[in-house]
């Protein structure tokens, strides 16, 4: 059995008192980590004050993105170096909005994974496809490519302990959420690449969530599917009352 990860993707939103207010209002509400793995995924210059106020609770903090290079001449980036020394546990990778607006590409994704897990980050790496490519009937051969590339280099252990996010573009932020069957479909899509490349036993152990319009009304069903084991939330997860009931689906 894999242990549901909920991650809440704040992207761009809050204050800084908004947020710090919001992590003080769930930090003893998550549920246990045996249950469920909660965690809010920050602007960056919050991350350390929100890491503090986590602190021996059950909820984790982790960033949106971060620079491959350990350090250096890169004026605007953060290193994974300087995520790990505020304990940051989890950084979200490949997001659509990083690779469609930032220019983002699966071979700097695949490095930034590398440097995620060589500083003890847990990655969480995201693939989906736009509208154009679901109805042209490419969805999976879009995922398939960008997981492949992400996952290059590897040792299967590794793998194991990574977590890979299905988001299909068209439902982000649009209310359109993936049927849960057409979710799980794609997720179960991805779990075969995994376990083409990695083996049977790794491909069991990975965690994969789906993301894109998931909300307290669709998540129980989303979860309920055989490949889906959790959830990357953006508009859902910046209120307390709705993130607290998401972690209550896991
Ligand atoms: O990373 C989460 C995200 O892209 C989905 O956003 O607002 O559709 O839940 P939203």
């Amino acid at each position: 059995m894999r242990k549901p990860i909920i991650a809440g993707n704040w992207k761009m939103y809050k204050s800084f008192d908004e947020a710090v207010e919001f992590v003080e209002a769930v930090r003893e509400a998550v549920p246990s980590e045996e249950k469920v793995d909660a965690v809010v995924c920050a602007p960056a210059i919050y991350l350390p004050t929100l890491v503090d106020i986590a602190t021996e609770t059950d909820l984790a903090i982790g960033a949106q993105n971060m620079h491959f290079e350990e350090e250096g001449a890169f004026t605007g980036e953060i290193s994974p170096a300087q995520l790990a020394s505020i304990h940051v546990d989890y950084v979200i990778l490949g997001h659509s909005e990083r690779r469609e607006l930032f220019n983002e590409t699966d071979e700097a994704v695949n490095k930034k994974v590398k440097a995620a897990l060589a500083h003890g980050i847990v990655p969480i790496i995201c693939c989906g496809e736009t509208l154009e490519e679901r109805e042209a009937g490419n969805t999976e051969a879009k995922v398939s490519g960008q997981i492949r590339a992400a996952l290059e280099g590897f040792s299967a252990d590794e793998v194991a302990h990574m977590v890979l996010a299905y988001e299909p573009i068209w439902a982000i932020g649009t209310g359109k959420t993936a049927t849960a069957d057409d979710a799980n479909q794609v997720c179960g899509a991805i779990r075969d690449v995994v376990k083409e490349l990695y083996g049977a036993e790794t491909a069991e152990a990975i965690r994969i969530q789906y993301g894109g319009s998931v909300k307290p009304e669709n998540i129980v069903e989303l979860l309920s599917k055989e490949h889906i084991d959790g959830a990357l939330v953006g508009g859902a997860s910046l209120q307390v009352e709705s993130y607290l009931k998401l972690l209550e689906a896991g």
